[in-house]
């Protein structure tokens, strides 16, 4: 194995491996089960995530892509010089070896939940850019309150680039109360840059969500193999089948696993029980037209700057800065 990159600084922020634990027994627990879908990225979870990014059904990551290489002068622009620019489940994949070849922010801070994930990411990215300062902060930002300021350098302006549409993978009250968070996070002179899906053709949507090749379904059922892995669980994943299914109504996908039979089975020491049909939710996808985007961004405290979008309008960046206050 190479030795870490001198210009990569990595940082435990307190993440706490019980809370899978936690979140499990309670989502098992409610009338309609559920799982949270941050669960699914381990290291098998995040390869066929990397796999759905490449399917000729999801359109996300392509058309994100293509509107980020289309406008990169002008988004790299609204990066202030000497910034620090901050990813949330940070992959650092090609959008934002862009942004970071156009922007030279001065340092670049990758937050992530799965530590492989995170070392290997940031390690690449300090290789790529020996001049930028990398900071890999192990956490799951959907509970971080607080970002290292002795790491970040106390005055650099903020920036926090949030793309892949995860924002949708969050209700919008949550979305707000995440905004409202990172407010805190970035400071006065902060500034977002957030890429979101917008609502389309439902056919489009489900065939995105539920591919030919059936990715998507073995993503989805990873997260039973990895509850059976880490939590002595005993999931027979050929008794559940994949069901994606686009809710017009609160204009977000839902993704299920339903049992194909009636069923007990041992999760972490207790048993739960399944009827022939019933599901577990596993994650919503939420939609925005980007009007309403812009108006849940100011719910949480923030004014919209800049819509970059393509022809179709199926995919939308937008360039947020605090809003008035009062
Ligand atoms: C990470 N997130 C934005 C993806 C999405 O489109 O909601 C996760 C995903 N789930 C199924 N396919 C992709």
């Amino acid at each position: 194995m190479s030795p870490p990159p001198a210009n990569l600084v990595s940082i435990d922020a307190g993440y706490d491996a019980a809370s899978m634990l936690a979140d499990v027994r309670e989502g098992l627990a409610r009338p309609q089960k559920t799982l949270p879908a941050k669960w699914f990225y381990d290291e098998r979870g995040s390869e066929l995530f990397e796999a759905i990014c490449a399917l000729p059904e999801y359109y996300v990551t392509r058309t994100e892509t293509a509107l980020m290489r289309a406008h990169v002068a002008q988004i790299a622009a609204t990066v202030p010089r000497g910034a620090s620019l901050i990813e949330p489940g940070s992959g650092a994949g090609s959008k934002t070896r862009l942004l970071i070849e156009k922007a030279a922010p001065a340092a670049y801070v990758a937050i992530d939940i799965s530590r492989a994930m995170l070392e290997r990411g940031a390690a690449q990215t300090a290789r790529e850019f020996p001049q930028l300062r990398v900071v890999a902060i192990h956490a799951d930002y959907t509970r971080l309150e607080r970002l290292p300021d002795h790491a970040l350098g106390e005055t650099a302006p903020r920036v926090l680039y949030f793309p892949g549409s995860t924002v949708g993978n969050f209700p919008p009250q949550e979305t707000v109360a995440f905004l409202r968070r990172v407010a805190g996070w970035l400071g006065e002179r902060g500034s977002v840059l957030i890429g979101v899906d917008t609502k389309k053709d439902p056919a489009v949507l489900e065939a995105a969500y539920d591919d030919a090749q059936g990715v998507t379904a073995r993503f989805n059922l990873n997260l039973l193999a990895r509850l059976n892995a880490e939590l002595d669980a005993g999931f027979d994943l050929a008794q559940f089948r994949h069901r994606a299914r686009y809710d017009e109504q609160l204009g977000r996908i839902e993704m299920h696993l339903e049992s194909r039979i009636a069923q007990r089975v041992r999760v972490a020491g207790q048993w739960i029980e399944l009827r022939a049909g019933e599901t577990i939710h596993t994650e919503i996808s939420c939609k925005y037209a980007p009007a309403q985007f812009r108006a849940l961004a100011a719910e949480g405290g923030w004014q919209c700057t800049h819509t970059w979008t393509d022809e179709r309008e199926w995919f939308a960046l937008y360039r947020l800065v605090p809003g008035l206050v009062g």
